[in-house]
């Protein structure tokens, strides 16, 4: 393993929280570690040295919501979508006919294709979750092909109700908590459930997080895409780490999450594929709440894996400035995932660093869709 020094950084983000921000700066890292940072005057001798000449450089981000493991697309609700038609949570079941039928190295090869592009953007810590098998088995091999590309796995069975269990699904439930949970729990650092109209009910929502928290699973919620819902209070009441979408929030809520340490993770990319009003940042950022955000990368509602994207979104519809938005991708995805290590650029973080082919972190929100990420260290 080789240590690299990258000098002359015109701006890096480190968010060391006396100097966040450090001008003419240099960075060494040490078998991907963050080992000195400094002025470049001041650099130490490396085995490899990399010229930043001038441009910036952010912390490698933190995508703390993704569906990776699934076969095929749904372009044509989007376009159903684009001529009017609104999103459902039934799109799902199509997604799971079409992944129940792929084989294992389909689906891997699919799911570190979606991976590498999200590297390419600058996002080097990934969450994946399950929630296309909906059977043990499927969700079972979901997470152990998304175990092979991070350990930010999350068991997310209660995702809808599959088309067998219909009639009862109750009992669908009863298999979530029961064998499902089993057989997935060895493969898994989260456990995560749809609450909403279409897919589970708050009292469903309680007995999933409850049967995931007593097998030591951490928890995170989707909850208030489609509209206001007590899955946002259920999530603070559990102690979830994030509760994701809050496309819906109501004052309640609001409130609820400040007085927590659940994180509120936003993804902008659903409401501009679903166009659905995009939710305020500002107002929960001046309420005191941690935000996130993420690409939910799926190919339902959410089929973009740049957060280079979501951040020009953020700035631009939820009030958000290019630096809480930048925040928001780095330190908020790591709270959300209660990663200590990553998100940041002190002495001993492990997520990398990213050197953009521009002079400040605002050209990301400034030039959308702009290739922006020139090299990703670490
Ligand atoms: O986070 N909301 C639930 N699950 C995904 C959508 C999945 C799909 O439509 O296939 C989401 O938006
Ligand atoms: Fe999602």
């Amino acid at each position: 393993m080789t240590s690299t020094l990258v000098t002359g950084i015109g701006e890096l983000t480190t968010w060391e929280p006396d100097r966040p921000v450090r001008h003419d700066a240099a960075i060494v890292l040490d078998a991907g570690v963050v080992a000195w940072v400094g002025d470049t005057a001041d650099a130490p001798a490396t085995d490899e040295v990399i010229d930043a000449a001038g441009s910036a450089a952010v912390p490698g981000f933190v995508d703390s919501h993704s569906h990776l493991i699934f076969a095929g697309d749904r372009a044509d609700e989007f376009e159903a979508r684009m001529e009017g038609r609104p999103y459902e949570a039934g799109g799902i079941r199509r997604t799971v006919r079409l992944t129940r039928e792929a084989d294992d190295a389909t689906l891997l090869a699919r799911a570190r294709s979606l991976v590498d592009e999200m590297r390419r953007q600058g996002t080097t810590t990934v969450e994946i979750k399950s929630g296309y098998g909906l059977t043990v088995h499927d969700e079972q091999r979901a997470l152990q092909l998304a175990r092979e590309l991070t350990p930010e796995t999350t068991f997310l069975g209660a995702h809808v109700v599959p088309e067998e269990f219909a009639d009862d699904p109750d009992a669908y439930v009863d298999l979530v908590t029961g064998p499902m949970l089993d057989a997935c729990a060895p493969f898994a650092r989260w456990i995560d459930v749809f609450c909403e109209t279409g897919a589970f009910t708050v009292e469903q929502s309680r007995r999933v997080l409850e049967a995931g928290a007593e097998r030591g699973l951490g928890l995170r919620v989707h909850a208030g895409q489609l509209g206001e819902s007590d899955g946002v209070l259920l999530a603070v009441e559990l102690g979830a780490a994030s509760v994701d979408h809050g496309t819906f929030l109501s004052d309640r809520d609001v409130d609820a999450l400040a007085r927590s340490q659940t994180v509120a993770t936003l993804l902008p990319g659903v409401e501009f594929s679903t166009r659905q009003p995009y939710p305020s940042g500002r107002r929960l950022l001046d309420a005191g709440v941690t935000v996130a955000i993420a690409s939910d990368c799926n190919p339902g509602s959410s089929f973009t894996s740049s957060i280079p994207f979501c951040i020009a979104l953020a700035v631009r519809e939820m009030g958000m400035t290019p630096r809480e938005a930048l925040h928001a991708a780095t330190v908020g995805g790591a709270r959300a995932l209660r990663r200590e290590d990553v998100g940041h650029l002190r002495v001993g973080a492990t997520g990398g660093l990213v050197l953009l082919d521009a002079p400040s972190a605002t050209h990301l929100a400034y030039r959308p869709g702009v290739p922006l990420v020139r090299r990703v260290v670490g």
